[in-house]
């Protein structure tokens, strides 16, 4: 068989975006959807080029194994020598905030003040000693799509959160406590880069709260709009952010095995841009991308994604030739 581009998921609703991509430039490719799968290890994987999507939040859609499942996945293929994007080192960063925050700030990134809690009969004693009397943000180790993710103003608040019936403990038992960020602005910024390279930034509205996914697959209700009015933009193209801040993302994925990624980070009012979410497994928001004239284009996340992967592909042949 000739050489294919395999997409390794567990969440088929963010896939369309790239099948469209992918089939507008003509391209074979296959799914992998990593909740179920059998294969011999003595065996070669097919040929191909295959991209990883393994998402931190595959558990909250019932796919418990899924971030195993992909790590075995990838071990197999890359012991073959397989032509992988966003390989082990990226699955490592992607299910775990806390050795991302490690490698970010090797990187010269800063991110927000972070306390590791395991056991949560610890977390708000560890609140009061590490935060004191300022808020703070609950949030799980293995996180996506803004789940678990709380702010509190004080410490009664997040011990009776913890008793409530909402609080689930997070599924790999190590819970964050982090500093509240002030953004300067009420906007979070999220870098996405494809190939390596930053494609665009995406600014989100947050004064309507914690941003949670870009992906129209995420998109909340909007049921009780007034009909006839425009939903308000909540998210927007920037061209541009702080070039040293750029590089050193950039420098940050080639050293960690991650090819195709989102990057948030939040400017403070005192003038620090903080890191503080690294996701691999990137969806991007098509009507921000129609509004910056990018949609459909080599210049939308999917199109890049599927030019990105052309590119690799034709590598493969001109190999095997
Ligand atoms: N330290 C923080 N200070 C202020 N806001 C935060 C902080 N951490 C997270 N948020 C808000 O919560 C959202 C979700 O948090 P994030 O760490 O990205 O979790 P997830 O991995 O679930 O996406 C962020 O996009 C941001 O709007
Ligand atoms: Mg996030």
């Amino acid at each position: 068989m000739s050489p294919s581009i395999h997409i390794l998921h567990e969440n088929p609703a963010w896939l369309p975006p790239f099948a469209e991509a992918l089939e507008r430039r003509g391209l074979p490719w296959s799914e992998w959807f990593l909740e179920r799968a059998t294969f011999d290890l003595a065996l070669p994987p097919p040929l191909g080029v295959f991209y990883n999507r393994m998402s931190a939040s595959s558990h909250t859609r019932g796919h418990r194994f899924s971030a195993e499942l992909t790590a075995a996945t990838l071990a197999w293929l890359t012991r073959w020598g397989r032509r992988v994007i966003n390989g082990p080192g990226a699955l490592d960063l992607e299910i775990s905030k806390v050795r991302q925050y490690a490698a970010l700030e090797r990187h010269g990134l800063e991110t927000p003040r972070t306390v590791l809690v395991a056991g949560p009969d610890r977390i708000v004693a560890a609140a009061g000693r590490y935060f004191a009397a300022a808020p703070v943000i609950l949030k799980p180790n293995r996180g996506g799509k803004g789940l678990g993710v709380r702010l509190f103003h004080d410490a009664a608040a997040l011990a009776a959160h913890l008793q409530g019936p909402d609080y689930e403990p997070p599924v790999d038992g190590l819970q964050l406590l982090q500093e509240y960020v002030r953004a300067a602005r009420p906007v979070i910024t999220r870098a996405e880069f494809v190939g390596g390279r930053f494609l665009y930034a995406l600014e989100v509205d947050t004064s309507q709260g914690f941003e949670l996914c870009p992906a129209d697959a995420c998109a909340v209700g909007g049921t009780n709009r007034p009909l006839g009015e425009a939903p308000p933009a909540r998210f927007r193209i920037v061209e541009g952010i702080p070039s040293l801040l750029r590089e050193r993302m950039e420098r940050f994925l080639a050293a960690n095995d991650i090819e195709i990624a989102g990057l948030e980070f939040i400017a403070d009012q005192g003038g620090r841009l903080l890191v503080y979410d690294v996701n691999t497994n990137t969806n991007y928001n098509p009507e921000a991308e129609a509004r910056a004239g990018r949609a459909g284009t080599p210049g939308s996340g999917p199109g890049a994604v599927a030019e990105f992967l052309e590119t690799e592909l034709r590598r493969l042949h001109a190999e095997a030739a």
